[in-house]
């Protein structure tokens, strides 16, 4: 199987992303191609992963260089006490700045690890090789590293550019079907902001890609990639332009948050959600046309993805949804932030609205 390279060319670091198959079977010597050297290092494994997999790649390390930390991933444990359990395990076995923290795991493993190597003796050498279809398309590009606290999601955190990742699709094997969703919805935001062929791509390709059938879920995963690649370029630090990648997010924090981040939905599937509302409104004040419109509203349909807030939400949770809107973070002033869609591959943004008209339009929603 072909393995596919790409390089992200940041300010602060120059790294490669690897995608391919059985990339798992022998970590060091791709570490070592990479040029990644270590006297040791510590492996952070999400223990959701398979025993047997966990065997062969553990079996490829010298046993005397590495350390194995195994990590529960929830969101409830993606805090600063999962960081400092990191950090002292670190100390403990005297690491310095030039060994390396490899995190195999999804998101949130990815997350807690970069953000310890981030921080441990004022950043440590980090390779990611994320093991959810979300983390092989958006979390573990581009940097950003984090805790949640319990004033909210990853408010604490830092931009930290890995040394490399590495996208093995055998991993996707044992993830749950949500879980694969759950990616795909970034996957579907990355084309619908900026490349239309790829949304053409996924309206022919999404079972084939659900399914993880060779090569639609390597093209796939590519396309995201060079999407998200091209945004952290050239706005390492979300300036202005990496706030695109949060079209679809505004409406989704706050349908995720009023239900409290329970599992009844969960952040792909929220992020679904979110994209709909946000054509739905676009096509409401007449920036996207209804051609466009209709074309990603079919692909829902097409693909039974979630779409219809209804199932989720009714009139009583209007005040609470727009509670949560009022405080997103790319908020300036009281008015609301949007980032909405002009037409397929073309985001307006810095739109800003009444939180009425907001309410007003969910409210609507919710009578459907
Ligand atoms: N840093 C960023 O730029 C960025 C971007 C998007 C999302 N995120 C963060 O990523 C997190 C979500 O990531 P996620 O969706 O990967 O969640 P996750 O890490 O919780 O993984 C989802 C579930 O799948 C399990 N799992 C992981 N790999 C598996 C495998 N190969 N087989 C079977 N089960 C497996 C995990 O244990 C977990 O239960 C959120 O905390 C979010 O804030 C970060
Ligand atoms: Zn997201």
């Amino acid at each position: 199987m072909r393995q596919f390279k790409l390089i992200i060319n940041t300010k602060s670091k120059k790294y490669p992303i690897i995608i391919g198959k059985g990339l798992h079977n022998n970590l060091p010597k791709l570490l070592s191609k990479n040029s990644i050297s270590f006297r040791k290092c510590l492996i952070v494994i999400d223990n959701k992963i398979k025993k047997k997999i966990i065997r062969k790649i553990l079996n490829k390390f010298k046993k005397k260089n590495r350390v194995v930390y195994f990590f529960s991933a929830n969101e409830k444990n993606k805090n600063q006490k999962s960081v400092d359990k990191i950090l002292n395990i670190l100390l403990k076995n005297n690491f310095q700045r030039n060994d390396c923290l490899i995190s195999i795991g999804g998101g949130i493993t990815g997350d807690v690890s970069s953000f310890s190597s981030s921080i441990y003796k004022r950043g440590m050498k980090f390779v990611n090789v994320p093991t959810t279809l979300l983390a092989q398309v958006d979390s573990s590009i581009g940097g950003k590293t984090g805790v949640n606290t319990i004033h909210g999601k990853n408010l604490i955190g830092s931009f930290y550019q890995p040394n490399l990742v590495l996208s093995d699709t055998d991993f996707l094997k044992t993830l749950p079907k949500r879980e694969m969703i759950c990616g795909y919805a970034e996957i579907l935001k990355h084309s619908l902001i900026l490349e239309k062929k790829n949304f053409t791509f996924l309206n022919r390709n999404a079972s084939k890609i659900l399914k993880i059938q060779s090569p639609f879920i390597e093209k796939s995963i590519i396309q995201s990639c060079k999407i998200k690649k091209k945004i952290v370029e050239l706005d390492e630090y979300e300036k202005n332009l990496r706030k695109i990648l949060n079209f679809g997010h505004t409406f989704a924090h706050a349908y995720e948050a009023t239900l409290n981040y329970s599992k009844k939905l969960n952040h792909g599937e929220a992020v679904l959600l979110g994209i709909i509302s946000a054509i739905t409104f676009s096509l409401k004040i007449k920036l996207l046309s209804k051609v466009d419109y209709l074309k990603i509203k079919n692909h829902f349909i097409k693909y039974n993805l979630p779409d219809n807030i209804n199932n989720y939400f009714a009139q009583k949770d209007l005040k609470k949804l727009i509670l949560f809107m009022k405080k997103d973070k790319k908020n300036t002033s009281n008015l609301i932030n949007l980032i909405l869609l002009k037409k397929i591959g073309k985001i307006r943004l810095n739109l800003n609205f009444k939180d009425r008209k907001i309410y007003d339009f969910l409210k609507k929603q919710l009578m459907n």
